[in-house]
Parts: C-alpha cells; sequence; structure tokens
C-alpha cells in the first residue's frame, strides 16, 4: 500500500477545523494591520533561494527539493516565504504602488530535514512581509501583528526574543572577530561549517551540529560591534515595542539561519513544543530586493509555523476553533418522505443553515446514531403522519426536547434556535 512521503502529514477533517480557525483568525489580524494577500508559485526558480536565502545557509545546502523539470531548469520548492514575495515585488513592479506594501501569505513550504516533533519536509507558514520603509516603528508593528495573532488565539508561553545583527558596513568588523574565535577551534568545527568559516562564518553561530552548537556560545557577540545607525535603530525598536506593552528579552543569541537579514531580527520561543520551540521567527532583510534585481527597497517580516503553533496549543490545553456539525439532520422513514427531506434540506443551506440528511437508506435507529456522531443539534423526523400533515418533529439532542413544527416554518424555528 502507498504511504505518504517521511515528513509530511495528511490533514483530516477531525484536524482541518483547527486549520480552518488558525487561518481565519490570521487573516482576520491581518485585515486590522491593513495587509493584504499575496499567493506566489510553489516553486521557484532555484536561484531566487540561492541569492535570497543565501548558498551558505543550511537551507540551500542540505534541505531544499531541487530538481531539474523536463526544459532543464532548476527548480525548487520554496522552503519559505520571503524571497518568493522579494522575487513577486521586483517583477511586478509593487515599487510603484503606495509604500509601504503590507502583503501576508499562508503557504506550504518544503525542506528536506530530519522529521522529529515540530519538524515535517512539508510544514506550513502564515508570514508577513512589510517593504519599502526603514522606520523602526514598522519593525515593532510586524512584532506587534505576530503578537496580536497570538493573543487572539490565546496562545501562551511564547517569549519574545529580539536582537541586532547589524548591517552589512558594523558585520565587516565582527566577521574578523569571529573568524579569529573560530580559527582557534577550527579541528572542532563540521565539514560545513569548516568550509563556510571564511566565507560567511556568522552561519556558524546557527549550525545544528553539536559541537558547532557549543563552540558557538561562547563566540564574540554582535551586540559588541554594531555601528552607530544600527544600535540607534535597535533602541528605537525597542521603545515602540515597550510603547506597545509588548515584553521582550534582548538575546544576542537569536542569530537566525537565513542571510537576508540585517539589523532587527527576532524570535517567539515556547518551552513547551520539545527542541524546535520557535514557533514564529523574523527580521529585516533590507538589501534583499536589491539582491534580487531590483531596487534598494527594504523590507521586514516573519513567519510561523502552523503545525508548530497547534503543537503548542494542543500541549498547553488552547481551545482551537470548533468541530464542523451540520445544525439539524433530517431523517425520512420511507421513499416518499425522502424526498421531502431532501427538499427541506436544500431549502435550509439556500437560507444559510447546515443541514444534512440520509444517503446511505438507514433505518431510523441508525440515522440517529448516524446525526449524534456527525453532532448534529437537532434531528428532525419526518414519517408517514408527518409527511400528511405537512410538519416535522424536530429532537433537540442535547435537552432531549421534542417539538412538531410546520415543514415550511423549519428555518424560522432553527433561526431563532441558533441565535437562542
Ligand atoms: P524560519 O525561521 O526559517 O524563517 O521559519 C519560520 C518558522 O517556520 C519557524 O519558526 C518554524 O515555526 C517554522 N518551520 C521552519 N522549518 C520547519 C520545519 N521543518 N517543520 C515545521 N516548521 C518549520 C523563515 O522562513 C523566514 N522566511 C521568516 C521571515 C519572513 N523573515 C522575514 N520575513
Amino acid at each position: 500500500m502507498a504511504t505518504a512521503p517521511k515528513g509530511t502529514k495528511d490533514l483530516l477533517p477531525q484536524e482541518s477545523y483547527k486549520w480552518q480557525y488558525i487561518e481565519d483568525t490570521a487573516r482576520e489580524v491581518a485585515s486590522l494591520f491593513n495587509v493584504s494577500e499575496i499567493r506566489t508559485p510553489t516553486f521557484e526558480h532555484t536561484e531566487v533561494f540561492t541569492r535570497g536565502v543565501g548558498d551558505t545557509t543550511d537551507i540551500v545546502n542540505k534541505e531544499m527539493y531541487t530538481f531539474l523539470d523536463k526544459g532543464e531548469r532548476s527548480i525548487t520548492l520554496k522552503p519559505e516565504g520571503t524571497a518568493g514575495v522579494a522575487r513577486a515585488f521586483v517583477e511586478n513592479g509593487l515599487f510603484n504602488s503606495a509604500l509601504p506594501v503590507k502583503l501576508y501569505y499562508i503557504t506550504p513550504c518544503f525542506r528536506y530535514e530530519r522529521p522529529q516533533a515540530g519538524r515535517l519536509r512539508e510544514f506550513h507558514q502564515f508570514g508577513v512581509e512589510f517593504l519599502g520603509s526603514t522606520s523602526p516603528s514598522i519593525d515593532a508593528e510586524a512584532i506587534v501583528l505576530a503578537d496580536t495573532f497570538f493573543k487572539k488565539l490565546n496562545v501562551n508561553g511564547l517569549k519574545l526574543h529580539v536582537n541586532s545583527i547589524g548591517c552589512k558596513t558594523c558585520r565587516k568588523e565582527y566577521h574578523k572577530a569571529l573568524i579569529e574565535y573560530y580559527k582557534k577551534n577550527e579541528d572542532k568545527l563540521c565539514p560545513l561549517c569548516k568550509e563556510r568559516l571564511y566565507k560567511n562564518p556568522m552561519r556558524l553561530l546557527d549550525c545544528k551540529n553539536e559541537e558547532c552548537k557549543k563552540l558557538a556560545i561562547n563566540a564574540p557577540k554582535i551586540l559588541d560591534y554594531i555601528c552607530d545607525d544600527c544600535r540607534e535603530h535597535f533602541n528605537s525598536v525597542q521603545n515602540y515595542l515597550k510603547t506597545a506593552g509588548i515584553d521582550f528579552i534582548v538575546d544576542a543569541g537569536i542569530v537566525r539561519g537565513l542571510d537576508y537579514y540585517t539589523k532587527t531580527v527576532f524570535e517567539f520561543v515556547s518551552e513547551n513544543i520539545g527542541a524546535q520551540g520557535t514557533v514564529c521567527g523574523g527580521g529585516r532583510y533590507d538589501s534583499l530586493i536589491a539582491d534580487l534585481g531590483g531596487q534598494d527597497v527594504a523590507g521586514i517580516g516573519f513567519a510561523l509555523g502552523i503545525e508548530r503553533l497547534l503543537l503548542l496549543m494542543e500541549n498547553t490545553g488552547v481551545k482551537i476553533g470548533n468541530e464542523h456539525a451540520p445544525l439539524i439532520y433530517i431523517a425520512p422513514m420511507g421513499e416518499q418522505e425522502k424526498y421531502v427531506a431532501f427538499k427541506t434540506v436544500l431549502s435550509l443551506r439556500e437560507k444559510g443553515i447546515s443541514a444534512e440528511t440520509d444517503n446511505m437508506n438507514r433505518g431510523i435507529k441508525a440515522q440517529f446514531k448516524y446525526a449524534d456522531k456527525i453532532k448534529a443539534q437537532f434531528v428532525g423526523v419526518i414519517g408517514s403522519e408527518e409527511l400528511n400533515n405537512g410538519v416535522i418533529k424536530i429532537k433537540d439532542m442535547k435537552l432531549g426536547t421534542e417539538e412538531q413544527v410546520k415543514l415550511d416554518g423549519v428555518y424560522e424555528y432553527l433561526r431563532i434556535k441558533k441565535n437562542d
């Protein structure tokens, strides 16, 4: 029997309503912050990610699903959302629209990683990207949006860590210091880190290899090297966060695993979901658009993993939406009655009431069992007597009470009950 590929998951009805709830909340919060949806392709030309995410990152080096298509083009399934959005921004001339351009997406992403709790090969991100502003207020706005989303979902226990990783100018000195530090321990580095030490020493700080992780603890900290401009920006971001009443920890250990970041970086981290504790990560990327061939346009954004968010909500006992259930199940007791039930259900649906009836030729007892399983709030029975009198017997499944209602009054009856 065929099975789903390792690291992927089927989303079944007993889970999908939770996803709809998360997605609806994401869209609602995005709208509050005046952020519009963008949908970019599931795959891009590989260079979008090698240039965007960076060819010394773990994502590009080890984790991408890259293949040649039948036209011999190198194609990659998106490992993240930002680079594709940046590509779309440039290609579609969004620079000419009113700035800042505020975008959000809900998208599958693909990374060839070792699957474990909270880590999949196909996972899903809700992300936002704000393009065209260098103001520290917009960094804070992105963070506040994520925070608002978590609060709306009643998620608790997430800690916000913020840092600044400086700009191209101040990073030069920092790179020197890192190379100096790591050179002394070069023999302990993993092969990939040995290779990238001189090309991009900051990537050693987020290597997942155990030895490299140990070395990263005592490595020089970027905050000791950032220039006045970056420091001022970072201070201002913190002041905006304080203004928003958001708690945060300045954490020099947050460097993020993607090359496009400049200045502000942040993560929302949980201690309740095991090793993969980062639910949301983001930051500023002031050179990405130019690196992809566009104008000199700044950007800031974040993405959060929906699977990790759900894991956190489940582990901390937070209610995640309502399972779908029809308001009424209509149970016909004979052939003639089936037509009436069919018609009644259609007319209820037309008026916006979720209704269900028999399509399995079940007897009345089995129909009640089924109605119970699908959690219908009411069951309406149509037998020969009801058919002759143009009525339906409606049972409230929770209260156990029963009422006889005229067939042409079912909608009104349910409308009132629904709002009770
Ligand atoms: P990232 O930190 O690579 O950043 O991913 C963001 C989030 O996606 C993570 O915090 C995590 O919740 C989720 N995630 C990542 N990999 C996996 C996986 N293998 N399985 C399950 N969940 C995963 C980015 O992707 C950036 N594009 C964020 C960003 C947007 N920065 C600026 N704008």
